[in-house]
């Protein structure tokens, strides 16, 4: 189909909630590139937002799914599920998780958490420990109760009532976090760095402050790693950098590198706290979406990705910086997860001319442009990006 068929459909049948879509449609893709309806190639930066870890049409991921479809898509709940018994127990021995629990979504893995946090609490009779302490300019989802969780206004405001219990600091201030938990704190729940907002990361030294306080105040410590887990950040969970150990984390997107799944992950003493019929899920780690996931972490530890993803992070930012480009403010982030905060032109600007040129990247807010390419990336890909990025800055 032709892209302006697929944009009129689009604005005839869709619910319009993607106003400022890039005019494009891509028909397949292979490793780095994707290849638009017209036949022009994009060397992909963004990797779906962070999901496409092992680039296009991976050989080998390809097959595992060609033979899972051959296979077996999906049997119910109700039966016991080899793939997701071997995938919880892959992702058990690679991460400081006793327990995981499989859901469809980013959004879904995070309600998982907030319930299990809650349970965890109410479970041990403490009925008014139900608060969440989460930061402004998080982004936890979209279903209710992660849009109450996430703190940013914009994606609240047209929902209210939300679920309540939300209450937002901001990053890296510490003593409002000090004023906000109480005895009634429920979780703290963070990103290590923040993808949503422009490439935020959270300081090493409010992390640790922010598992005493959570110590302090029997709370749960809980790790969004919806976006910088599976390798993005150089390790394959971000708290790794850190030093710490989160009671509860989550996953999805890259996961299953474009097929549907989430995860909750949780030690032993909180995962305990989903007893029989507490929680569940019809899709949530079936036989397709959990051979995705076991496919994914081989591949990972196999090519070696996630060590590529720290050297080529460090290469990438390193050129970057070394550029001196002054209209570049900041370059920030870590391993593959880098936001380059621009003085001018707008980020909505350079993010057009890089795909005028070929070159897919996401802008946030008015100033940001994000960078989340498959793990897979050399230094050639990366060369020809900062090569048309600098052309393009310096004009
Ligand atoms: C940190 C974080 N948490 C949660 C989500 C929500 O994930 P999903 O869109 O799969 O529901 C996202 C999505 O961008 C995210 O970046």
């Amino acid at each position: 189909m032709q892209l302006d068929k697929i944009q009129s459909l689009d604005q005839q049948y869709f619910m319009p909630v993607f106003g400022n879509r890039t005019p494009v449609a891509f028909t397949h893709g292979k490793g780095m590139t994707l290849y638009a309806t017209d036949g022009v190639a994009y060397q992909d930066f963004l990797g779906g937002i962070a999901v496409t870890a092992l680039g296009h049409s991976h050989p080998v991921f390809t097959q595992a799914l060609k033979n899972q479809l051959d296979q077996l898509l999906h049997t119910s709940s109700l039966y016991y599920i080899e793939n997701q018994a071997a995938l919880a127990q892959a992702l058990v021995q690679c991460s400081c998780a006793d327990r995981i629990f499989f859901a469809n979504s980013g959004a879904e893995a995070n309600e998982g958490a907030i319930k299990l946090a809650r349970i965890h609490a109410s479970k041990q009779g403490f009925t008014h420990k139900y608060e969440i302490i989460t930061l402004v300019d998080s982004f936890h989802g979209r279903t209710m109760t992660t849009v109450a969780a996430t703190g940013q206004e914009k994606y609240q405001k047209p929902y209210a009532p939300l679920t309540p219990g939300f209450i937002h600091v901001p990053i890296n201030d510490l003593q409002a976090l000090e004023r906000a938990m109480s005895d009634n704190t429920c979780a703290v729940m963070i990103e290590c760095i923040q993808g949503e907002s422009g490439v935020q990361p959270v300081d090493q030294h409010y992390i640790h402050a922010v598992v005493a306080l959570c110590k302090k105040h029997n709370a749960h410590f809980v790790v969004d790693e919806i976006q910088t887990g599976m390798g993005r950040t150089g390790k394959l969970f971000a708290y790794e950098h850190f030093g710490v150990e989160p009671d509860i984390f989550t996953l999805a997107k890259a996961l299953g590198n474009g097929i549907p799944i989430g995860a909750v992950c949780a030690k032993e003493f909180v995962a305990q706290s989903f007893g029989l019929g507490d929680h569940g899920s019809t899709f949530g780690g079936n036989a397709f979406a959990t051979c995705a996931g076991l496919a994914v972490l081989d591949i990972l530890k196999n090519e070696d990705l996630v060590k590529n993803a720290q050297v080529m992070g460090e290469y990438f930012m390193q050129r970057l910086l070394s550029a001196n480009l002054t209209k570049v403010a900041q370059v920030r982030g870590k391993g593959l997860m880098i936001g380059i905060q621009l003085t001018e032109p707008s980020a909505v600007q350079v993010k057009n001319a890089l795909f005028e040129k070929g070159f897919l990247v996401g802008s946030v807010g008015t100033n940001v442009i994000r960078c989340l390419p498959p793990l897979i990336i050399t230094q050639a890909d990366i060369d020809a990006f900062v090569d048309a990025f600098t052309k393009i800055i310096e004009e």
